[in-house]
Order: structure tokens, then C-alpha cells, then sequence
């Protein structure tokens, strides 16, 4: 639900709560004709472009939701030279790709790694022929200003696989409340709006008043190697002996993500999957690690230190627990179904026509910031100043970090779906502990990558007001 406090017919939709459409075209563009574009932008893209209030209600939603958002270069393109407060947007994806994502910039894709990203339309449906037919008004209407640089259609995954990305686990499920926007479900962390909206309440930094209500938007497209990923669990079952040799190979799954397939947390259902438990939003949600009798510090019998879960978002393992490095998170799947190929030989196909993985659209206000206000208590890693504090600093202090969170008995190791050790280098062997609740002092190495970036940009999706006023004419 919604109250007034923030402007929501002035905010894009993505940003609070996602387009949650079947079908999703992220369609990146070049600006060729500037001055052509901009005085398109105002009467034609404009009323295309889908706000917060439109998608509350079923009725209200348009066929195919449309959101915009635009590079530092197309921003400079367009002749907006005033600074957003952020070095990351400022530079771009690609200066962050390495040192500080862990990137292996031979993995990215050609349009990420060069300079023609301007901005990307973000549309969203039930048929790819409605998201076609909307691409088509927006190029008629803009008029041959911009081309096309790259495009990725995302899909939602078929049957009962719907909501569930490609390792097979169901996404979506955990995202911070908003004061003043949404009624936390239980467990939810209730986060200023400031911290994804910039000039609102908590965003720190001097911006321009014109970019209030607007967000940064970090995209990803990270490939999944399923075939790889499903061979692991199968080679290193657990041996909980009450279970069979398949159960212990989807219980090391959930430990490695935090949650079953289902959805279920591991933190709430250790042994068994929970499917109840799963699909109920005032109990799926509401945990945080912590449990009477059992010492946050050492128990990892619910759920490791290392998971997926607990990397990107500790909850009371920080004490206090963090406020300041959440991002709202909206993917959809990309790319086909594992093929019957694919899977006997339990690697993935080199055909780009069959590539997957995850689209993945993060937002938050990516706080300018001096290090001592972000370093969480108990973590004890160096820290730099002047970074973000959205997904480049989870990516980099929490998931790339072994050390993270810090004060545990035993070191939790980089998370195993998506840390890397390996600045820059594929398959660098990554060695987290806790996997195993018999032991957890036991490593289990994972010998290769099973995410792998192609890349992505920095976008800022400016309000609708700032659309109308600054960027068009
Ligand atoms: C949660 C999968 C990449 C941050 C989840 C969940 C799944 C998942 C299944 C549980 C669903 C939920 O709680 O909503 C994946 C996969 C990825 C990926 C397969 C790559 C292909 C990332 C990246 C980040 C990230 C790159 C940020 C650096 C988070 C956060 C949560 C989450 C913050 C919620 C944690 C919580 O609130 O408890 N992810 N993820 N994920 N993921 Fe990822």
C-alpha cells in the first residue's frame, strides 16, 4: 500500500516495485541526434513512460509498462552536464570492472565494454508481440535519433519454474519496505526512501534539484552455468543420513543460496524444503539468523555464513543491523531451458543462442560516502572511500569478501554463487566454509565460476517531472 509521502506519479516504476511482467526487453540505444531526440522526448516518450501509482492497481496497468533511464554518456550527450554525486555512475560499469566487481573483462559483452550505451528503455509485458509493438512506436516516434547498441529479451522461466531463476531457486521473495511507500510484511527491513531515491529523506549527498526522485539503476547480465552448477551439488552431496543422495544434493544447493528451491529459508527449515512455509509472505521472510540458545557468531547448523542469502543482506548478524547498503532488486530470466544435450554432458553449450541467465536490474542511490560511515562494526575489511554503497559495495565488501561478516569462528569465504576470488580471473578456486553442518569448519572448494558476468552499465532513471523539464525540449 501507498500514502503520500512520496510522489509516486512522478517516480518510474521499476524502481519501488518492479514491472513483474512475463516478458522484459532491456533495450539499450545510442543517441545519434541529440537535439531530434530531446524534442521527441517531452510530447511522444513521455506518456509512454509508466510511473509508480499506474502499476498499484491491476486496472491501471498499461499493456506494456515502459521506464527509461540513461548512462553518464548519454546524459552528457543530451547536454546535461551537472554532477549526479556519484564516481561510480559518473565512470561507468566498466571502471569497476575488475578491481572491484572481479570481473574478467574478456567476458563482457562488446556493447558494455565500449562506449555506445546512451540509456536504455526498459519494456515489459505478457507477449513479446506487445513488447515489439511498443519498441516500434517508441523508434517511430524517436524518429531515427537513436540506434540500437544491444538488446536482451528476458523471460520468465515456463510452468511451475515461473518466478524461479535458472539454478532453480525462487527469486523475489526479499526486498527492503520503503518508509512511506510500503507496510513491511514480517521481517522486512524498512529502509528511508533516501536510500533509493535521491534527494529524499537520507540520501546524504548535494544533487542537483532536478534529479530529485530519481535512482540509479545498476544492470547485470550474469550468464548461469546450470548443467555445472546441478554436477557440483550431485558430486558433493551432503550426508545427512536421514536423507537420500538426492535430498543431500538440494540441501547443499539450499545452504549455498539460503533458501530451498522453493523459497523456503534454510535459517527457518534447515533439513527439509518447506514449500508451505515457502509460498506464506508473513513467515517466508521473517528470520534473521539469530536463534535462542544458538550463538550468532558460531552456529551455522540453520544456515551458513557464507550463503547467498546471508552475504548480500547479514540482517542481525550485523550488530547494529545494516541500514545503509540495501538495494531493490528486480530480474527476470534470460536465455533458453537447459537442452537434453546440456545436461548428459553436464556442461554448458558454447552456442550463444543458448546462453542464460539472470537480467538484473538493481536500484539504489549510490552513495558518495567517506569509509567510516559505511564500515559495518564487525567487518574487517579495508575499506575505501568514495564508493557506492549499493550493489558495487555488496558485490565488492560482502560477496567478494571472505572475510565477511567478521567476529564468526570460522571464516565464511566468498559467497559461492556469485563471489569471485579472482580479480579479473575466471574459475579461480573459491573455498566457503559452513557448506557442511556436520563440519562446518569443513571447505568445500568450488572449483569454477557457475555466475559469470557479461557485463553491464550504470543508468539513472530520472523522474518523470525531470523528463518533462530538464532532459526534453
Ligand atoms: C537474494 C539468486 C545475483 C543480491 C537472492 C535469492 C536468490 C538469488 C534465489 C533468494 C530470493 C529472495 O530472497 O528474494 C541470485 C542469482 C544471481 C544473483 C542466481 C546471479 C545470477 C545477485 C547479485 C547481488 C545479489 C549480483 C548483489 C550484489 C541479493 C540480495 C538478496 C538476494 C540482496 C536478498 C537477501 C535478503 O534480503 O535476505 N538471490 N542472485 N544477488 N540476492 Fe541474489
Amino acid at each position: 500500500s501507498a500514502d503520500a509521502g512520496l510522489n509516486l506519479t512522478d517516480i518510474q516504476g521499476d524502481i519501488l516495485i518492479g514491472m513483474k511482467k512475463n516478458k522484459e526487453l532491456f533495450f539499450f540505444f545510442t543517441i545519434i541526434n541529440s537535439t531530434l531526440f530531446r524534442s521527441q522526448l517531452g510530447s511522444g516518450i513521455l506518456p509512454l513512460i509508466t510511473p509508480t501509482s499506474q502499476l498499484l492497481a491491476v486496472d491501471t496497468q498499461p499493456t506494456t509498462a515502459v521506464n527509461l533511464a540513461f548512462s553518464q554518456r548519454g546524459l552528457t550527450t543530451l547536454d546535461i552536464t551537472d554532477d549526479l554525486g556519484d564516481t561510480a555512475f559518473a565512470n561507468g560499469q566498466i571502471d569497476n570492472v575488475a578491481s572491484i566487481l572481479g570481473d574478467e573483462t574478456s567476458n563482457w559483452e562488446s556493447a558494455f565494454a565500449g562506449t555506445s550505451i546512451h540509456g536504455v528503455f526498459l519494456l515489459a509485458s505478457d507477449t513479446v508481440d506487445n513488447v515489439n509493438a511498443t519498441l516500434s512506436q517508441i523508434q517511430a516516434l524517436l524518429n531515427g535519433s537513436i540506434t540500437e547498441s544491444y538488446s536482451l529479451q528476458g523471460q520468465a522461466r515456463p510452468a511451475d519454474q515461473q518466478g524461479h531463476e535458472h539454478f532453480g531457486f525462487m527469486d523475489g521473495i526479499s526486498n527492503p519496505a520503503v518508509t512511506g511507500f510500503s507496510t513491511p510484511l514480517p521481517g522486512q527491513q524498512v529502509i528511508d526512501p533516501g536510500l533509493f531515491l535521491l534527494g529524499e529523506t537520507g540520501d546524504t549527498v548535494t544533487r542537483p534539484a532536478w534529479a530529485k526522485d530519481g535512482s540509479f539503476l545498476a544492470f547485470r547480465q550474469l550468464q548461469q552455468r546450470v548443467p555445472e552448477f546441478n554436477k557440483f551439488l550431485v558430486d558433493n552431496a551432503l550426508s545427512n543420513p536421514n536423507l537420500t543422495a538426492d535430498q543431500n544434493a538440494e540441501l547443499l544447493g539450499a545452504r549455498m543460496m539460503g533458501r530451498w528451491k522453493s523459497g523456503a529459508p534454510v535459517d527457518l527449515t534447515p533439513t527439509v524444503d518447506d514449500p508451505v512455509l515457502a509460498a506464506d509472505p508473513q513467515r517466508n521472510n521473517n528470520f534473521n539468523y539469530s536463534h535462542p540458545g544458538f550463538d550468532l557468531d558460531t552456529d551455522q547448523t540453520h544456515c551458513p555464513f557464507s550463503a547467498h542469502l546471508r552475504k548480500t543482506n547479514p540482517r542481525a548478524g550485523l550488530n547494529p543491523e545494516n541500514t545503509a547498503n540495501h538495494i531493490i532488486r528486480a530480474g527476470i530470466p534470460y536465455g533458453p531451458e537447459v537442452t537434453d544435450a546440456e545436461n548428459a554432458s553436464n556442461v554448458s553449450s558454447t552456442d550463444p543462442s543458448l546462453e542464460r541467465g539472470l537480467a538484473f536490474g538493481m536500484h539504489s542511490v549510490m552513495v558518495k560516502s567517506e569509509s567510516n560511515d559505511l564500515v559495518p562494526p564487525r567487518c574487517i575489511v579495508a575499506y575505501q572511500s568514495d564508493i557506492s554503497a549499493g550493489f558495487a559495495f555488496l558485490q565488492q565488501f560482502w560477496a567478494n569478501n571472505a572475510g565477511f561478516p567478521g567476529g564468526k569462528a570460522t571464516q565464511p569465504g566468498v559467497d559461492p554463487i556469485i563471489g569471485t576470488d579472482g580479480l579479473g580471473q575466471a574459475d579461480v578456486p573459491r573455498s566457503p566454509s559452513g557448506l557442511d553442518p556436520a563440519d562446518p569448519t569443513r571447505i568445500i572448494t568450488i572449483e569454477q565460476d557457475f555466475v559469470v558476468s557479461r557485463g553491464g552499465e550504470y543508468f539513472f532513471s530520472p523522474s518523470l517531472s525531470a523528463i518533462q523539464n530538464t532532459l526534453a525540449i
